[in-house]
C-alpha cells in the first residue's frame, strides 16, 4: 500500500448485493483492497436486495462468491473474520421510499459510532431501469446532500440511445454534482488500459512517431470466444455495438488518439478524451455502409464442444435481428490523425479471447535490401496486449543471424509476467478504490458519454431501419463475417492474426 493515499471512513452501500455483478466482480475487490490494507479502520458494507437475509447468512454468501472469483483464492479465516465483521444486509424494496429512509439512520449509526462524518457510496449494481427511481428516492430522502462525502457509482449500459442517454445524465445532474458521479466502464480499470497512457506520456520517444506521419493505421480488436449465455434478456436488447463499441472500443481509441493533457488530472484527462470523440468524422447513411458491418453467430464447434447459435440462446428472440459481431472504420479528423483508418472490432464466439491494440507504422521510404533478404518483410507494428497476455511488443526488423543477409521479424517485449512479481489488481479493486478516494479521473464522465452515443447513432439508426437478412453470418469458433474481412481489405489490408492464444 502506498502510505500517502489514505481511504476515509466509508459506508459502501451495494443496490444489486445478490446479484451476479456483486458475487463476481464487487465483493472480490473489496476483499482484495481489504487485504492490501487499502480499506480505511472504519468501514461497512451494506448489501440491499430484495430476498430476506441475516447478516450472518449474507456475508456467507460473499464468502463462497470470493472462493470462488477472488484473484487471491480461498478467503483465509482469521482474514475473512476481520473483514467479514464489517458486512451487513438489509432486505428492500427500491421503489419504496421507507429504504432510504432506513439507509439514512444506518449512515448516522455509524456516523456517531465512528465519532465522524463518513464518506458514503451507493453502487447501483442493478438492471439500467433502477437507476432513475434508486436515485429519485436517495434525493428525496436527503441522503445526497453533501457532495464532499455522497458519490453514486453507475454501471453501465448508461442509457440506450444518445436521447435516453441525455435523460439519465440530466435527472443525475438535477440530483449530484457531476464530481459525485461515478459512471464505470471497467475497461478503464484494467492494468494494462492504464498503461497505454503511461507508455505514451511517461516516455518521450514514441511521442514524434505517434501520429499521422509516421503511423499507417490502428486496428483495435477485442474478441471473445464466449457467447450470449445467460444475459439474452439484456443482449438481445443491446447488441455488440451498444454492448462494447459504444464504451469500451471508443474508450480505447480515445487513449490511442488523445493529445498530452497537461496534467494527470481526472478533468484535464477526460477533456482531452473528449476532444477526440468530438473529432470523430460522422456517419451518414451510405457511410454506415460502407464503414461499419454487423454480424451474428450461428452455432457450431468451440473446443471440443458443440455450442448453440445466438437465436438459440436462452431469452434471445428466435428471429433476433441482434448483432454479436461489429466493425467499424473510424477516422479522427484532427492535424494529429487526419486519413489515418481505425479499424475497431469486437464479436463473441470468436475463434480466440483477446483484446489487443495494433498501431501499424509507415513503410520505410526506400528498401536498400535485395528482395531475396525481405520476403517475410514486416511494417513495423506496435502491438499492445491488453488481456490475456499483458504486454507491450514492438515488431521490428533484423538481420537473422548467418552469412547471407536475410531479415526476419522480431519482438522487443515488455511483459508484465516478466517484469512484474506482483499480481496486478483486478479493474474493479481500482475502480471501488478511486470511488472511495474521489478520483475521477477513470470514470466516464457524463459528456464523454453523449459524444460516444453521438458518434454511433447513425450506425445504429440505419441497422435498426434495414434488417439484415443474412444473419447469423458467422459460424462460431471464427473470426467473424467475411464482410469484416472486405471491409479492412478494401484499403489493402487485412485484421491481424491475434499473437497471443490462450483462455
Ligand atoms: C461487458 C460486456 O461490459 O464487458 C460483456 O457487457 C463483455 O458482454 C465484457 O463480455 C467483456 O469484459 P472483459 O473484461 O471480460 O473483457
Amino acid at each position: 500500500m502506498n502510505s500517502s493515499i489514505k481511504t476515509e471512513p466509508t459506508v459502501f452501500i451495494i443496490f444489486g448485493g445478490t446479484g451476479d455483478l456483486t458475487s463476481r466482480k464487487i465483493a472480490p475487490a473489496l476483499y482484495n483492497l481489504f487485504l492490501d490494507g487499502w480499506l480505511p479502520a472504519q468501514y461497512s458494507i451494506i448489501g440491499t436486495g430484495r430476498t430476506k437475509f441475516t447478516d450472518e447468512q449474507f456475508s456467507e454468501n460473499l464468502l463462497k462468491d470470493i472462493n470462488q472469483f477472488s484473484r487471491s483464492g480461498k478467503a483465509d479465516p482469521k482474514k475473512w473474520a476481520e473483514f467479514s465483521k464489517n458486512i451487513h444486509y438489509q432486505v428492500s424494496d427500491i421503489n419504496d421510499f421507507e429504504t432510504y429512509k432506513e439507509f439514512g439512520k444506518r449512515v448516522e449509526e455509524h456516523n456517531t459510532e465512528w465519532k465522524t462524518q463518513a464518506n458514503v457510496i451507493y453502487y447501483l449494481a442493478v438492471s439500467p431501469n433502477f437507476f432513475p427511481i434508486i436515485a429519485s428516492n436517495i434525493s428525496k430522502a436527503k441522503l445526497a446532500e453533501d457532495p464532499d462525502r455522497v458519490r453514486i457509482v453507475i454501471e453501465k449500459p448508461f442509457g440506450h440511445d444518445l436521447e435516453t442517454a441525455k435523460e439519465l445524465n440530466k435527472l443525475l445532474s438535477g440530483i449530484f454534482n457531476e464530481c459525485q458521479i461515478y459512471r464505470i466502464d471497467h475497461y478503464l480499470g484494467k492494468e494494462t488500459v492504464q498503461n497505454i497512457m503511461a507508455f505514451r506520456f511517461a516516455n518521450s520517444i514514441m511521442e514524434p512517431l505517434w501520429n499521422r506521419n509516421y503511423i499507417e493505421h490502428v486496428q483495435i480488436s477485442v474478441t471473445e470466444q464466449l457467447g450470449v449465455e445467460e444475459r439474452g434478456d439484456y443482449y438481445d436488447g443491446a447488441g455488440a455495438m451498444r454492448d462494447m463499441i459504444q464504451n469500451h472500443l471508443l474508450q480505447l481509441l480515445c487513449h490511442i488518439a488523445m493529445e498530452p493533457p497537461v496534467s494527470f488530472n481526472a478533468d484535464e484527462v477526460r477533456n482531452r478524451k473528449v476532444d477526440v470523440l468530438k473529432a470523430m468524422r460522422r456517419f451518414g447513411p451510405d457511410d454506415v455502409r460502407m464503414s461499419a458491418v454487423r454480424g451474428q453467430y450461428a452455432s457450431g464447434w468451440m473446443q471440443g464442444k458443440e455450442v448453440p447459435g445466438y437465436r438459440e440462446e436462452p431469452k434471445v428472440d428466435p428471429e433476433s435481428n441482434t448483432e454479436t459481431f461489429a466493425a467499424v472504420k473510424f477516422f479522427v479528423d484532427n492535424w494529429r490523425w487526419q486519413n489515418v483508418p481505425f479499424y475497431v472490432r469486437t464479436g463473441k464466439r470468436m475463434h480466440q479471447s483477446a483484446s489487443v491494440i495494433t498501431i501499424q507504422f509507415k513503410d520505410v521510404p526506400h528498401l536498400i535490401f535485395p528482395t531475396e533478404a525481405a520476403e517475410s518483410w514486416q511494417q513495423n507494428r506496435l502491438i499492445i496486449s491488453i488481456q490475456p497476455e499483458m504486454s507491450i511488443r514492438l515488431q521490428v526488423q533484423a538481420k537473422r543471424p548467418g552469412l547471407d543477409m536475410v531479415l526476419n521479424t522480431v519482438d522487443m517485449v515488455f511483459d508484465y509476467k516478466g517484469t512484474y512479481t506482483t499480481q496486478p489488481p483486478e479493474a474493479y479493486e481500482t475502480l471501488i478504490l478511486d470511488t472511495m478516494l474521489g478520483d475521477q479521473t477513470l470514470f466516464m464522465r457524463g459528456d464523454q458519454v453523449e459524444a460516444a452515443w453521438e458518434l454511433i447513432m447513425p450506425i445504429l439508426s440505419t441497422w435498426q431501419t434495414k434488417k439484415s437478412l443474412n444473419f447469423p453470418n458467422y459460424s462460431a469458433d471464427s473470426w467473424g463475417p467475411e464482410s469484416a474481412e472486405a471491409l479492412i481489405a478494401r484499403d489493402g489490408f487485412n485484421w491481424f492474426t491475434l499473437p497471443i492464444s490462450k483462455k
